[in-house]
This record gives C-alpha cells, sequence and structure tokens, in this order.
C-alpha cells in the first residue's frame, strides 16, 4: 500500500509540477508556485491569507451601512463613523491620530411639490444661491431645454423647469434669470436612478439651481403646479481623517519610506454606501488589524479619508499637511474604493491610475496576483478617488475598484440608496481583501531604493493587460 501511494505522489508530481511551477518578477520574494486561488507558494503572502478574516469585514460594514447609515461629510454620522474606526484601531493596538479640517461651504435643502406628499430626490448645484429659511414656492413653468424663447411669459418670479441637453447647465441658469426665474429645476434627459447634478462650470447662481431625475421632472410638467424649494447654505463644517502608524522594525533604515493604505469612509447623501466605500474601509480596518503583528521595513500608515465624495478634500488635506521629508519617503498609496459588490458583471478588479502608466502599486499587486493565481486585474487610466491625492504629489498611487472587465461600468446602484448590504459579496471581498494584502505585505516588508513616482518598464505577468481596452475606456464611469 504504502510503496503504491508513494509511486502515485511522484506520479502526481511528475504531472503536476511543470504545469504549476511559474517565476514570480523580480523582488516579489523568490520562486513561488502559483496556486489554487486563495492559496500562495510564497509563506508571506500565506500570513495574510491564513488571517485575513471576512467576518470581521462584514461586521464593519454592518455597523456603519446599518447602524450609522449615510455618511455624509460634515454630518454627525461622518464623525461616529471615525469614532468607530478609531476605536477599532485602538483594540488592534494601535495609537490613533484623528485630524480634523475644514470643508467648503455648500448649500443643501429640499424640494416638495403640489403633485406629492413625499420629498423629491434633489442634487443642488455646486454654485447654486440659497432660498433663506423660508423657501421660496412658486408655480412651476415649462421651459423646454432653456433657450431664451424657451420661457413663458409667468417665468417671472416662478421656477423653471428645464431639460437637460443642448447647453451647458450654466447658460441655462443664465437664461433662466435673464428670464426672471426665481429658482431653477434642471431634469435629467435620461433615466437614472440618482438626479442630475448640475455643475455651473464654477459660477455663482443669483438663483436656487437643483437637479432632478427625468421621471421626477416628467412628473412635474402640467398645468398648475406648485413647488417649494428650500436650501440653507452650511458654512463652516468640519469633517475627520483617521490615521494609524505602524513602525518600521526589524532593521529599519535611517529614514524609512512610507506606504499609505488609505480608503474614504463618507458617503453621498441618501446612500448607505455599502460598496461605496463601507466595502473599502472595512478591508483596510481588517489589513491594520493583521499587519499589526508582522514586522516591515517600510513605515505602513493606514488613512481613513473623511469628505471624499464632496472633491477628495480629506485626502488632498492629509497629503498637504506632511512634510517634505515625508514626501521624500513616501513609496507608494493603495487606495480601496469599492472593493465588494456582487454585481455579477464586476469580475474584474480594476487597478485604476491616474495616468494609466504600470507603476509600483500595480507591479506589487499583479505580482501578487500571479503568486495567488489570480487573473482578474485590469491596469487603467482612472482618477476619482483618494489615490488622486498621493499622485498629485508624486506618489506611486493607485485605486482598487471592482468593475465589468471590457466595459468598465459600475454597478447600477453605485450613488443610490440601493447600494446596501445585500449587494455585497462576500468571496469578492476576501478575495480583494487577501490579493490587495498580500501585495501590500511584500512591498512593505522591504526598504526599497528608489522612492517616488516610478518610470519602470510594465512589471507585466499572467494578468490581463490591454492597452486599447485602457486607453478606449478612460472617459467612461
Ligand atoms: N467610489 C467612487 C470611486 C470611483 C472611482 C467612481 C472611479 C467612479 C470612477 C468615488 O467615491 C466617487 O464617487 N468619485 C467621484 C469623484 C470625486 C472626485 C468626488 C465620481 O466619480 O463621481
Ligand atoms: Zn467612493
Amino acid at each position: 500500500m504504502k510503496k503504491g501511494l508513494a509511486a502515485f505522489l511522484v506520479m502526481l508530481m511528475m504531472f503536476t509540477v511543470p504545469f504549476s511551477f511559474a517565476w514570480s518578477g523580480p523582488g516579489t520574494g523568490g520562486a513561488v508556485f502559483a496556486e489554487a486561488p486563495g492559496k500562495s507558494g510564497s509563506a508571506f503572502d500565506q500570513r495574510i491569507i491564513n488571517r485575513f478574516n471576512t467576518d470581521r469585514v462584514l461586521e464593519h460594514m454592518t455597523h456603519l451601512v446599518e447602524e450609522i447609515g449615510p455618511r455624509v461629510a460634515g454630518t454627525e454620522e461622518e464623525v461616529l463613523t471615525a469614532e468607530y474606526i478609531q476605536a477599532q484601531l485602538e483594540s488592534f493596538g494601535y495609537d490613533v491620530e484623528t485630524q480634523e479640517f475644514g470643508i467648503p461651504n455648500r448649500v443643501s435643502g429640499e424640494l416638495f411639490t403640489s403633485v406629492s406628499d413625499e420629498e423629491f430626490a434633489i442634487r443642488v448645484a455646486p454654485g447654486s444661491a440659497a432660498t433663506g429659511e423660508e423657501g421660496i414656492t412658486g408655480l412651476v413653468v415649462e421651459a423646454g431645454l432653456g433657450y431664451p424663447e424657451d420661457f413663458p411669459e409667468e417665468t417671472g418670479g416662478n421656477i423653471a423647469l428645464i431639460e437637460r441637453g443642448g447647453m451647458t447647465f450654466w447658460e441655462k441658469t443664465v437664461n433662466a434669470q435673464e428670464a426672471g426665474a426665481a429658482g431653477v429645476i434642471i431634469y435629467d434627459n435620461a433615466e437614472s436612478l440618482v438626479p442630475v447634478t448640475p455643475s455651473l462650470g464654477g459660477n455663482q447662481a443669483d438663483v436656487p439651481v437643483v437637479g432632478i431625475t427625468k421621471a421626477d421632472g416628467e412628473r412635474l410638467i402640467g398645468e398648475g403646479i406648485t413647488a417649494t424649494l428650500t436650501l440653507s447654505e452650511l458654512a463652516d463644517q468640519v469633517s475627520p481623517n483617521v490615521i494609524a502608524v505602524k513602525e518600521p522594525k526589524g532593521k529599519p533604515a535611517e529614514n524609512p519610506e512610507i506606504v499609505y493604505v488609505t480608503a474614504h469612509f463618507d458617503s453621498v447623501p441618501y446612500s448607505p454606501g455599502a460598496s461605496d466605500n463601507a466595502s473599502g474601509t472595512a478591508v483596510v480596518l481588517e489589513l491594520a488589524r493583521i499587519l499589526k503583528a508582522f514586522p516591515t521595513e517600510k513605515e505602513v500608515r493606514f488613512v481613513f479619508v473623511g469628505a471624499e465624495e464632496i472633491g477628495l478634500i480629506g485626502s488632498r488635506y492629509y497629503v498637504s499637511q506632511l512634510s517634505e521629508d515625508e514626501i521624500a519617503r513616501s513609496a507608494a498609496n493603495f487606495n480601496l474604493d469599492m472593493v465588494g459588490t456582487n454585481w455579477e458583471p464586476a469580475t474584474a478588479l480594476y487597478v485604476n491610475v491616474v495616468d494609466g502608466a504600470p507603476n509600483q502599486v500595480w507591479q506589487s499587486a499583479s505580482a501578487a496576483a500571479e503568486r495567488l493565481g489570480n487573473d482578474s486585474l485590469v491596469l487603467f487610466a482612472r482618477g476619482a478617488s483618494d489615490h488622486v491625492a498621493f499622485y498629485e504629489a508624486g506618489i506611486d498611487a493607485a485605486n482598487f475598484i471592482r468593475r465589468e472587465p471590457g466595459t468598465a461600468n459600475l454597478e447600477p446602484w453605485y450613488h443610490t440608496p440601493f447600494d446596501t448590504m445585500d449587494k455585497i459579496s462576500e468571496s469578492r471581498l476576501q478575495e480583494g481583501g487577501q490579493l490587495i494584502g498580500a501585495a501590500i505585505y511584500d512591498f512593505a516588508r522591504k526598504d526599497h531604493p528608489g522612492r517616488g513616482r516610478s518610470n519602470e518598464a510594465p512589471g507585466r505577468t499572467g494578468v490581463l493587460f490591454n492597452e486599447d481596452e485602457r486607453l478606449n475606456m478612460t472617459h467612461h464611469r
């Protein structure tokens, strides 16, 4: 029996070893075997994989999404989230710093109409005027696309309803103001779950300007419909960043390099933000817990960012506070934003790099993907998350985000009230968390020369990398 088993094992090795053997790229810890998904031949990777606890990730997410709910910049819910993150990091043994920063003044409020008792979902145009506490009430006057001849006489003192399209939101606003409108409602010209946000191109309107969905716009077309718009200015608000630092150990270099692992914890209004971005926040918390136990030559900073959704305010503030010495020591930023959707088509883990160049974060992630036998990574040129702030400071940075391969589409409930826990995939959280964790640990373990933005050639491995696709899709979501 024993002899038979030994012969069987030799046979098995003869057949399996030549097919499964793969060299990792330079600087990734030597020769390893590409294993079944979720396994790596590198003992270092395996430390992360074995300890990554998806139940803990789901617990953090449930707290943020279901107990706290929408975590809009400048609100009490955003502060409660920061306090929760701080308490968790302290329980892992970190000293935690909370950094408070001012956020731009904004106008926010509500729209009620005579067609329903329910509030209409709106997006206030940045640059809209406020209305005062009593709001403005008027007849809803249909004004086509908002060309000067589209405004009927009764526009004066009333609320102009304008369809999106044909010219800029600012041109529509100027025309409405000239026709004497007291307020402007712009409705979308395509179906969407979220209201349109009319961008006024940095201009300041004299009247309130809001966006609504196409469906809601069509409900307001008719005789004698009235609306009340109440918008107030939110001034002098603040948001927090929460930071935990893992000091370099072992034989630290004199000026250790710094790796930043970031996730924003705020959400857009009305959205519980399960995917965007309780998912990234919770995975980074879990990685902070695991990595605490393992010495690294680089310093690792876990930076939980507020006020991302109103224009990357928290990450830009964080980077603005770094000293010249810290910037010089900064090696890379791994940013996690939307890593857990269960939307079926989102099978790829995109690595969004602002300029599309395969920097050290991409190289490290693609090397980890090869060791883990994961072929779902796509390099893509895209900003729109906190990695931009680090990129602007000359630091190699990338955002990890789940998308549909080929189209780069995001889940349809992105930024809607439907971004809830039932849209989250436990296995994708685990797969992404383990892969990104293995990449970060591999990168942080050793202090490398060559800081700052890398100009190295792509570390191409067996992962999906399609230049044409990347360039063609730069302008998609
Ligand atoms: N979670 C998204 C990330 C994202 C990245 C969405 C790339 C789409 C493409 C992020 O929170 C977000 O919504 N970003 C804003 C821009 C940001 C500067 C306010 C966006 O893409 O609209
Ligand atoms: Zn986000």
